[in-house]
């Protein structure tokens, strides 16, 4: 379901609407699901891994680029919505010569204005890489052969190379044919260690590296530093945030330790790794400025779980804004009734550093959903306007920030 908050003078108007994916479509003329989902396995449904386009829900993250904006799953392939009406719209118009899918819901736009993306296929142990040209009329495709690739989520982009960090998690096959779904399928598998692909943008060729095991899903950036590749991302050491996601669906949940943002380093010559835990608090969705995608930057946005928060509580009660530079942080506290979703980071042009963070966030006893807006300079102030939604809506994930002159 995408949502939609549409700020004026006049006030703030919030529309929501269903992607009509294949999934969706189908499920509503049978009236009952059909398709198993991420995390749960439907009786009697086709077997995930014969069918992984059906389970398309669509339902990660919104992007706009080259004018049309793309609802975005990440093992299937993208489809095209009308900004104004949510109608969806079919598949984007770029030349590729079969499906963009898999395609991850977090693709980054490069300096040049083109579009670098991937997708993981895991039954085949292919990684594939994506250039879609900045006015969309051009593409790219390349299909990387990786051992046992684990589920990526997110990557990163620099100037010359694209960045994977694969958590050490693999799929296991057989128990994904025999029908559960893939999350069910996933195992924990330190072995393999932080695998680190450097994949070259000119000629998609791979140099691989290695960082102690650990899980990541979100990327904050990366850059290009002298002989090394420099990237900042939420790593936990183990692999509880994704195992206790299931335990929220049981009503068994029991917080351990999150992620938490971290540097990692990355020789070119010789692949050698390291790495440091820049900020000591649980951490996820970082948002960075997106001019600085690709480049060493300062402005990092996200959202934390304060410590004291109740262990049977799943999620985020505080926004952070980091200067990564100084490591300084401006933080508020929603409270321990709220869940904070992601909070984007908007600029008044887009030469400009950002200036405001614009967010949705659950505010559990009244039931409401509420879009709060801040001003950075005074974020701990808490926010400057908010606009309470007379109801609540379903926990999303991620969204984009459009002004107004786009739409
Ligand atoms: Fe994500």
């Amino acid at each position: 379901m995408v949502q939609r908050f549409t700020l004026t003078e006049q006030g703030v108007t919030h529309h929501g609407r269903c992607v009509a994916t294949a999934k969706y479509l189908a499920e509503e003329a049978a009236g009952r699901m059909l398709f198993s989902g991420f995390g749960t396995a439907i009786d009697q449904a086709p077997p995930t891994a014969e069918r992984i386009e059906a389970s398309n829900p669509a339902n990660i993250n919104i992007v706009r680029f080259a004018d049309e904006y793309l609802a975005l799953w990440e093992a299937g392939a993208p489809y095209r919505i009308d900004p104004r009406t949510l109608e969806t719209l079919g598949a984007p118009s770029w030349p590729l010569d079969r499906p963009p899918a898999p395609f991850s819901a977090h693709p980054k736009v490069a300096r040049d204005g083109a579009l670098w993306n991937f997708g993981v296929d895991p039954l085949n142990d292919v990684l594939h890489v994506y250039r879609i040209g900045a006015d969309g009329k051009s593409a790219w495709t390349h299909a990387l052969h990786v051992d046992q690739v684990a589920p990526i989520h997110d990557f990163a982009i620099t100037e010359r190379h694209l960045v994977f960090l694969l958590p050490s998690i693999t799929c296991n096959k057989s128990r994904l044919m025999a029908g559960a779904s893939f999350a069910e399928s996933c195992q924990w598998s330190p072995q393999f260690g932080m695998r680190v692909l450097i994949v070259s943008q000119s000629d998609a060729s791979v140099r691989e590296s290695q960082l102690p095991a650990g899980c990541v899903f979100h990327v904050a950036n990366a850059w290009e530093a002298r002989d090394e590749i420099v990237v900042d991302y939420m790593r936990s050491a183990n692999p509880s945030s994704l195992l206790a996601g299931w335990s929220v669906m049981a009503g068994e949940y029991r917080h351990a330790r999150g992620a938490a943002l971290t540097r990692a380093r990355v020789a070119l010559s010789n692949g050698s790794g390291s790495q440091a835990q820049l900020i000591d608090h649980d951490a996820e969705f970082p948002c960075i400025h997106v001019a600085d995608t690709g480049c060493e930057y300062q402005h990092l946005l996200c959202i934390e779980r304060t410590p004291d928060r109740a262990a049977n509580v799943p999620g985020y009660d505080q926004l952070a804004y980091v200067d990564t530079r100084s490591g300084g942080r401006r933080v508020y506290h929603f409270g321990g009734d709220w869940l904070v979703e992601e909070h984007l980071l908007v600029t008044a042009s887009e030469s400009s550093a950002p200036r405001w963070a614009i967010g949705t966030a659950l505010d559990a006893c009244a039931r409401q959903t509420v879009l709060s807006v801040f001003d950075l300079s005074t974020l701990e102030a808490g926010p400057i306007a908010q606009a309470r939604l007379p109801y609540a809506l379903p926990l999303g994930l991620h969204g984009t920030f459009v002004p107004s002159a786009f739409v």
